[in-house]
């Protein structure tokens, strides 16, 4: 088949290695010229595991192009996919120009009976909209369907995420349209949900909401753990063989970020809004999430002092979660304003995503080449992702380093009984601290 992608973002792009990979003409377009140079080369624009090889198998097989103006492409393609990016206006709506805008051009271009598919997280009800405009607004005589098949990829792991995804959702008015879309996938080999457009627009966000509901309510439990002497490490272990539960998404930590979950949130509860319902649920969820990060400030000063001057603090981990340069809505953002706000001298170390950082970060703030230079003679240390390289880093290697071995661990990567063995200081999420004073 021939395919033709709008956005080149983490959703347009490894959809378009993938579907080249599965042997279809894939056209990718994005109005970034620097960009769509880079990709023509082999170069992508973010990390992303195993995307680079794939990239470069599929330009080599000429299976995959790049371009800034989609015009032609899109007259050719069976099917058309609207991957651009929704960005949170203001008052937390998603921001639909993008869509609309490729929905447009797509609507002008598209050869009879062409498929427009929409990827794109987009409110309840877009499709149906795209429709009105492209054969109402438009004009346009010929056939376009319009089709709903939200993206459940995850940074750091989006190939795989693609190629052997848990299902794939797609909505469409008609059984020919979901046909052609499963012909599409169907050397994904992967089970199917086919459903309305609506539905399949909610399933997104649902889907979305509920994971991030998962997260708040084990850090609500967390903090109660803290409080009572439980451990909820283990209170996840046991809560997770439970089939009903199951334990993925139930790491207590410094809360969620990343371009969706807390994007998509919002959103959810402006969509419920938008139809006189009030998404208390939601909006707790997102409370609890931002109170976290205040949490783990507040741990930080109760150990150090109110004001933090005088204190060295290395941030380890500065993504919004590990395999990703990501910085969007990374809680570390917040977390290192503050403890600049207080006073505190800050070190930080990444292994990929310092450079984006940087445009983020109080200036004042160092980088490190290692997490050796950034914890050595610190006062205290952050852990804020749990990238594998600080997850193994050892926690007796803290004492020999650092200026005292306090250790604020915002990720659970270490076991109580290390800390024990190795003789720091440590505070983590949901446990009771261990201290060689309290030992
Ligand atoms: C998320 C969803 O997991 C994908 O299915 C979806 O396609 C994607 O959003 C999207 O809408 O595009 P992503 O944001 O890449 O994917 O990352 P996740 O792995 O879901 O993690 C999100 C955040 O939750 C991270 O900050 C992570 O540290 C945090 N998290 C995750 C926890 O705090 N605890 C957990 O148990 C799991």
């Amino acid at each position: 088949m021939k395919i033709a992608i709008a956005g080149c973002g983490y959703v347009g792009l490894v959809t378009g290695v993938c579907l080249a990979e599965a042997g279809h003409e894939v056209t990718c377009v994005d109005i970034d010229r620097s960009k769509v140079k880079r990709l023509t080369q082999g170069i992508p624009p973010m990390y992303e595991p195993g995307l680079k090889q794939l990239l470069k198998r599929n330009l080599e097989q000429e299976r995959i192009h790049f371009h800034v103006n989609g015009k032609a492409a899109y007259e050719q393609a069976d099917v058309l996919m609207i991957a651009v990016g929704t960005p949170q206006q203001a008052d937390g709506q998603a921001d639909l120009q993008y869509v609309f805008q490729a929905a447009k051009e797509m609507g002008i271009a598209a050869k009879s009976g062409a498929v427009l598919v929409v990827k794109s997280t987009v409110p309840i009800g877009t499709c149906d909209q795209i429709d009105r405009v492209v054969h109402q607004e438009l004009g346009r005589n010929e056939p376009l369907y319009i089709a709903s098949n939200p993206e459940f990829l995850r940074e750091g792991s989006a190939i795989s995420d693609t190629l052997r995804a848990d299902r794939l959702v797609i909505g469409a008015e008609t059984k020919d349209v979901l046909d052609r879309l499963e012909e599409m996938y169907a050397d994904f080999h992967l089970p199917f949900v086919k459903t309305d457009r609506k539905s399949a627009e909610m399933i997104k966000y649902a889907s979305n909401a509920f994971l991030a509901t998962k997260i708040s309510f084990m850090n609500e439990i967390a903090s109660i753990c803290e409080r009572t002497g439980a451990d909820v490490e283990m209170v996840a272990e046991g809560m997770g063989l439970d089939h009903r539960i199951g334990p993925s998404f139930l790491r207590a930590g410094i809360g969620y970020g990343g371009s969706c979950f807390p994007k998509d949130a919002n959103a959810l509860v402006q969509i419920a809004g938008h139809v006189s319902h009030d998404f208390e649920l939601l909006k707790a969820v997102i409370k609890v999430n931002n109170h976290q990060r205040v949490c783990f400030i507040r741990t930080i000063q109760e150990r150090l002092g109110a004001k933090l001057e005088g204190n060295r603090i290395a941030l380890l981990g500065l993504s919004f979660k590990p395999n990703t340069d990501d910085i969007r809505e990374a809680p570390s953002i917040p977390i290192a304003h503050d403890l600049h706000q207080l006073g505190a001298e800050l070190v930080a170390y990444d292994p990929v995503a310092m450079r984006q950082a940087a445009c983020e970060l109080p200036d004042s703030v160092q980088f490190t080449q290692t997490i050796e230079e950034a914890v050595k003679g610190a006062d205290a240390v952050c852990i804020l992702t749990e990238w594998s390289d600080i997850q193994l880093f050892p926690l007796h290697s803290y004492k020999d380093l650092m200026r005292q071995p306090i250790i604020f661990d915002g990720r659970n990567c270490h076991s109580l009984q290390e800390a024990e063995q190795a003789g720091v200081e440590y505070h983590s999420i949901g446990r009771r601290p261990v201290s060689p004073i309290f030992m």
